[in-house]
């Protein structure tokens, strides 16, 4: 019989400490596919320690590069021509993988990129990222399953105007435009801090953008760019997910590693709901002392609260004094994993993008289901609001963006354990 890994937590549990929180997932893939854009050796510091790491990893392997990992750094040496083709065994594994797309147009001219299809938050669509592409003059074509995408006479600098202001296409874009030739404008571009960073580390390289962390980026394309050292930002969405439980179990927790500005929408909310949040440079204390009071939460694209916290706002809402509207805007499915939250005795109910949430003083331990990296988290920290043990499994997913999670809930005072258990198998 196979052997699964699950984590149980006893509820009743008060998170209060400190925690560290590594780099941010979303910003050090990508800042690992940036390295393809030079020949050299270039290093990534601050990198989590986490499986969709290992796996952007081994993408970059297969590419042609040696990849070491260790102790939180990636070294990334990138021959001279990197190879041309990501297969899916490894982008089913981790969506992200497309992110190198861009940079090896760039580069080569030529890229067969595994198409990831759909996940467990939703069907999340790459159409901004091609139709960018194709203004920069590549050919774009679908076939068994792969995009395969040329630009026999090179990249040209674009107007592009994004439907809607997508990270990976705004990624993948500005990845394409620093080598291509002439000037490229971005509108609509994403804002998030991690969009910032990858521009940080390209301008260290020798790209030429402006107006990063705004919604038009402007790069002037360069010739070819040098080999870097850059160290990735903090996880916001790590360190929201630790304010979330400080505020849902009536704790203390001070996070470090996370700049506050990057989380003001949620943690703005978590004083809405009571909390004491006292931010500094590059952390911050929340304490809540009674029960939280309900607060309605919408998420947008950045500056707008993020959706990656939505699991932790419906936990928030489902503990709280009153009643909360929750509305998701960026994923159709990211409501999927809300029978699991039910299952831990939450009151939600959805329609369409919005879910109404009314609160309970306790909810119930029970056995559930990770769907997704951040619905796992987020069940974990209702779990502990809950009556006795509550069981989450498909804990794999929980692994994908949060390094230490399990010892890092014991850190801060949870009876918390990680354990094997046989996974049943029905059939004839
Ligand atoms: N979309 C399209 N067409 C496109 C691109 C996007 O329709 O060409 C749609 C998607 O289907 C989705 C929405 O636009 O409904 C937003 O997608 P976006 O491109 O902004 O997201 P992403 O780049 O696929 C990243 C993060 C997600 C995070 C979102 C939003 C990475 C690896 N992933 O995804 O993180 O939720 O931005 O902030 O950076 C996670 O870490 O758990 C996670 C899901």
């Amino acid at each position: 019989m196979a052997r699964v890994d699950v984590i149980r937590v006893k509820g009743g549990a008060r998170l209060a400490g400190d925690v560290t929180v590594d780099g941010a997932k979303n910003s050090a893939l990508k800042l690992m596919a940036v390295t393809l854009l030079a020949e050299g050796r270039s290093v990534v510091e601050n990198v989590p320690r986490i499986t969709d790491i290992a796996i952007m990893g081994e993408v970059l392997r297969r590419l042609g590069c040696q990849v070491e990992l260790a102790g939180g750094i990636a070294t990334i040496d990138v021959p001279a021509v990197p190879g041309a083709e990501a297969d899916y065994d490894l982008v089913r594994r981790l969506r992200a993988s497309i992110c190198v797309l861009g940079p090896l147009l760039a580069r080569r001219g030529d890229v067969r990129v595994a198409l990831p299809g759909g996940d467990m938050i939703g069907s999340r669509g790459l159409d901004m990222h091609f139709s960018g592409l194709a203004r920069m003059g590549a050919e774009i074509s679908g076939e068994h399953g792969f995009v395969i995408a040329s630009a026999p006479g090179g990249l040209r600098g674009a107007k592009i105007w994004l439907d809607f202001p997508s990270v990976g296409a705004t990624e993948n874009l500005l990845m394409a435009a620093v080598l291509a030739r002439g000037g490229t404008e971005i509108d609509n571009a994403a804002r998030e801090p991690e969009i910032v960073d990858i521009c940080e580390m390209l301008n260290a390289m020798g790209a030429r953008i402006s107006g990063a962390g705004t919604s038009t980026l402007q790069i002037e394309g360069v010739h070819a760019l040098s080999p870097v050292r850059h160290t990735t930002i903090g996880d916001r969405i790590v360190g929201g997910t630790w304010a979330f439980g400080a505020a849902m179990t009536r704790g203390d927790v001070t996070v470090h590693g996370v700049r506050p500005e990057f989380l003001d929408i949620a943690l703005d909310k978590l004083v809405s709901a009571g909390a004491v949040v006292d931010p500094g440079e590059n952390s911050f204390r929340v304490r809540m002392a009674d029960r939280p009071t309900a607060v309605d939460v919408v998420t947008l694209p950045f500056p707008g609260f993020a959706t990656d916290l939505l699991p932790m706002a419906l936990g928030l809402g489902a503990v709280s004094q009153g009643s909360s509207l929750i509305t998701e805007n960026i994923f159709d499915g990211r409501f999927m994993f809300v029978n699991e939250m039910v299952r831990l005795g939450a009151d939600i109910r959805t329609d369409g993008h919005h879910a109404v949430v009314r609160g309970r003083e306790r909810l119930s331990g029970a056995p559930v289901r990770a769907t997704d990296i951040r619905a796992g988290a987020g069940l974990v920290i209702a779990g502990l609001c809950a009556e006795g043990m509550t069981e989450v499994g498909e804990v794999h997913h929980i692994d994908r963006g949060y390094p230490d999670f399990v010892a890092d809930l014991a850190k801060l005072g949870v009876d918390v354990e990680r354990a094997q258990v046989a996974e049943p198998r029905y059939g004839f």
